[in-house]
């Protein structure tokens, strides 16, 4: 069941959206070589609880950390280490926080130092792709409009979207109805309404798409090993432009 929010929870999902913007900001600019998974994943939680919102994340499933360090080759859901992070990598932070009962749910992907131009583009295609998927973000439309949206243009870009993982209603819980897939025909699926709030999240693979996890039970690497990269913001349908709820300063 969708549930549509009233202004009012609105206004505390982009309270705590904006406190899990900051911590994406704050983890990606701990991303460089020399630094440790483990000391980033500190920082974000100290963060979160200083502005009294707790990790969503944690202990979520029985998930072990505050946030999601994926790097180069891991798609989503790499737990936090004692893995140096190395000049070239890609570093993909998913962070979420819980504040008066809301959640807010983001991510990105960040460079550490100097990468390839090949990783550059699929970092850039990846949040465009985001974007795409905004123009059909509006009441009206169809959820899958937003994923064939986002397809589209990552296949025209010459990448692939995950199938196995998709972005999700958001709300009092993190994972709420409907579920929101970066591919697909226009189209189909529930029809989006003013309220609605949901978090999208195109994960794209500069090869194919296939998707393994390992034995820890959630890191979720590319079979052929090709680098993978993560964009999602929360955002609230409106009658025209989506509102993203996980961004900064407001
Ligand atoms: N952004 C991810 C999601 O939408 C984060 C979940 S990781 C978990 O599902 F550890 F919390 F499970
Ligand atoms: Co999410």
């Amino acid at each position: 069941m969708i549930r549509v929010k009233t202004p009012k929870e609105i206004d505390l999902m982009r309270a705590a959206g904006e406190i899990t913007a900051a911590a994406r900001s704050l983890a990606g600019k701990m991303v460089s070589p020399g630094v440790t998974t483990l000391e980033i994943d500190k920082a974000v939680h100290d963060y979160i609880v200083s502005r009294g919102a707790y990790p969503t994340f944690l202990g979520y499933g029985g998930y072990p950390a505050s946030v999601c360090i994926s790097i180069n080759d891991v798609v989503i859901h790499g737990i936090p280490d004692s893995r140096v992070i190395q000049e070239g990598d890609i570093v993909s932070i998913d962070v979420g926080a819980t504040k008066d009962g809301y959640v807010g749910d983001c991510a990105a992907t960040f460079a550490a130092g100097k990468i390839s131009q090949e990783a550059e583009r699929l970092i850039r295609v990846t949040e465009e792709s985001f974007w795409e998927g905004m123009k059909y973000a509006r009441a009206g439309y169809r959820v899958s409009d937003i994923g064939h949206a986002v397809q589209q243009y990552v296949e025209a870009n010459g990448f692939s979207v995950v199938r196995d993982y998709v972005g999700h209603g958001v709300g009092s819980k993190m994972h709420e109805d409907p579920e929101v897939p970066n591919f697909g025909r226009p189209g189909h699926g529930p029809r989006l309404v003013k309220g609605m709030t949901i978090a999208v999240e195109p994960m794209v693979c500069a090869g194919d798409w296939a998707i393994k996890v390992l034995s820890d039970g959630w890191t979720v690497k590319t079979v052929d090993g090709s680098l993978a990269a993560h964009y999602e913001n929360s955002i609230v349908i409106t009658d025209s432009e989506p509102v993203i709820l996980t961004r900064t300063g407001g």
